[in-house]
């Protein structure tokens, strides 16, 4: 997606050669008018996919795939990170570890809000390793719905989850896919239909 390559050339800020930060238009500032697009591509990508819900995780995935509901005419559902402390017989539950953070984190969804009958699109801003889409992977299956794909803002492509998402069968649709961020430079990956 040109216009997000073009945002992120222009506003992000390569932290490290694994870090890319882009805190002023996704991660803390949000340009409402880049979302809408974003939202508008991956209702397209997904148009044919019977969506029924889109499942997101808090905090940044929010924004992406609540622009995304509003093309697919869908609800939006996001994992919440810290379980609640009753009720949790109600909850589908999984564990997420991040590499980057070093920590685990529980997320919950709720049962009254995902069902076996649900077509499900997951929506995030970032990929990397990929644990985040895993667990919530894992409540989509604990939740007998069918799972019709990823639709992620930004992938490092050298970073193992997109591979290892896209290997068990999960068809994985990034706008951009940032192949290197080595030397302090944004190196794209140019793909079909990208
Ligand atoms: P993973 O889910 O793909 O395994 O990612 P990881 O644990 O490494 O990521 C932990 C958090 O850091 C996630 O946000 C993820 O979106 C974010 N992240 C990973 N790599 C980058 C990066 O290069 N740049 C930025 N800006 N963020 C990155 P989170 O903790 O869920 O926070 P949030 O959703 O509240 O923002
Ligand atoms: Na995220
Ligand atoms: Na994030």
């Amino acid at each position: 997606m040109e216009q997000l390559k073009n945002k992120i050339m222009h506003e992000g800020k390569v932290l490290s050669d694994t870090v890319l930060k882009v805190d002023s238009f996704l991660n803390h500032q949000i340009d409402p008018e880049l979302m809408q697009e974003i939202g508008k591509e991956f209702a397209e990508r997904f148009r044919t996919s019977n969506i029924t819900k889109i499942l997101s995780i808090e905090s940044s995935g929010i924004a992406p795939a609540v622009m995304a509901g509003l093309y697919l005419g869908v609800p939006v559902i996001f994992a919440r990170k810290r379980k609640s402390l009753t009720l949790t017989d109600r909850l589908y539950s999984s564990s997420v570890y991040s590499f980057t953070k070093k920590e685990t984190n529980e997320i919950s969804v709720s049962k009254d809000f995902l069902v076996k009958e649900d077509v499900v699109l997951l929506i995030d801003d970032f990929l990397a390793n990929g644990q985040a889409v895993h667990g919530l992977v894992n409540i989509i299956e604990q939740a007998e719905a069918q799972l019709a794909g990823v639709g992620i803002v930004i992938e490092k492509g050298f970073q193992s989850g997109g591979t290892e998402i896209r290997d068990k069968g999960i068809r994985v649709e990034s706008l951009a896919i940032v192949r290197s961020l080595e030397n302090g430079e944004v190196i794209f990956q140019e793909e079909e239909g990208n």
